[in-house]
């Protein structure tokens, strides 16, 4: 597995990362023996690098995070989280006390004096722009309870501003075949800085899997039932924002392009990875098998044209709907 250097961490990383909302439950039940499974699969092959948050399960996925860490000491992993979302998202509750709360219950979850890597968990646009917010991380950072913070963003503005800060290591944007807007400003803007990219919903939600077709339904408590039009949190984190129909054609030409034998996944995840400016993809896994097959991507030949295919998609079904929104 291919590793890149996680921005100004300085963490080498695998190109392929895992990413555990899963774990939380937000995507019907996942058990401890399947997220067990998942991350035994995901490190097997090569994964060093998973992204949790203190709300996935409400801390589930962390604690889960935290006792396979505890059992696997020897394992060279990155373990990135995420706070802000544990009180209501208005810019006065990002300051340095909720910091020290959220952040030592992190410790505690992920059993973990230090973190390595903590990041705002997409708070409002004010929070990017705020000194004070900076200064608390920077306490954190010095006195040894973070290693290193970056943000999880949903706009290419937001991703901007947190670029121009001195010591944000990393920035997390929904990037894959149906976003290209990071495409334009972030991703050059990141590499120029030094700063980690770390590219979330890799597959929109399992669409790029090209494994549904507009009969497919999801259970209650599946967010990609009950947040299909951003009921509950931001619409694009469900399926990037896009519509779920149009999303499974633009899949089914996605997976039509592409050379026997090679999987519609697969190819969607090594896309990701191989934009300029992009340290790590972090598809989420519901099981090993998934996990195996996801980090396997990590050594897939691009293949020829697929660039062109991605952009041509873009263009026909998303960039209206998505491309000024986020
Ligand atoms: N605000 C934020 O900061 C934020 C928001 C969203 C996500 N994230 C992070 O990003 C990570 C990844 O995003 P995501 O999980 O939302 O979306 P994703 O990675 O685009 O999609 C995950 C889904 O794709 C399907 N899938 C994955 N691997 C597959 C394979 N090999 N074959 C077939 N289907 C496969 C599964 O769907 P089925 O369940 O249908 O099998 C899985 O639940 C999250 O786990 C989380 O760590 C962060």
């Amino acid at each position: 597995m291919q590793q890149r250097t996680l921005g100004r961490t300085g963490r080498d990383v695998s190109v392929i990362g895992l990413g555990t909302w899963q774990f939380g439950g937000d995507w019907g039940p996942v058990s401890q023996d399947d997220a067990f499974a998942v991350m035994d699969a995901s490190v097997e092959a090569g994964v060093t690098l998973f992204d949790t948050a203190d709300v996935y399960g409400d801390g589930t996925s962390e604690r889960l995070i935290g006792q396979w860490r505890a059992s696997h000491p020897d394992v060279p992993l990155t373990v990135a989280t995420k706070m802000g979302r544990r009180m209501e998202q208005v810019a006065s509750n990002y300051v340095a006390e909720n910091f020290r709360t959220w952040v030592d219950r992190s410790r505690t979850n992920l059993q973990q004096d230090t973190l390595d890597l903590v990041q705002l968990h997409c708070p409002p646009t004010a929070v990017f722009e705020d000194d004070a917010v900076y200064d608390a991380l920077d306490a954190l950072v010095a006195d040894g309870s973070i290693a290193a913070y970056g943000v999880s963003v949903e706009t290419a503005d937001q991703a901007l501003t947190a670029i121009a800060r001195p010591n944000v290591a990393s920035v997390q944007i929904i990037l894959n075949a149906f976003r290209l807007k990071p495409l334009d400003r972030v991703l050059p803007a990141a590499k120029e800085a030094g700063v980690g990219i770390l590219a979330r919903v890799p597959l929109a939600s399992g669409l790029l899997s090209g494994k549904y077709t507009t009969e497919t339904e999801f259970p209650a408590q599946d967010h990609r039932n009950y947040n299909r039009n951003g009921e509950a949190f931001d619409q694009g984190e469900t399926f990037s924002g896009v519509d779920f129909r149009d999303g499974v054609q633009a899949a089914q030409e996605f997976a039509a392009a592409l050379p026997d034998g090679v999987s519609v996944p697969q190819a969607a995840i090594a896309w990701v990875v191989a934009q300029d400016g992009v340290t790590a993809a972090i598809p989420g896994a519901r099981n090993a098998q998934q996990a195996r097959s996801n980090a396997d991507a990590g050594s897939l030949e691009l293949p020829d044209g697929l660039d062109a295919t991605v952009r041509d998609l873009y263009d026909r079904w998303f960039r209206s709907v998505v491309h000024e929104r986020w």
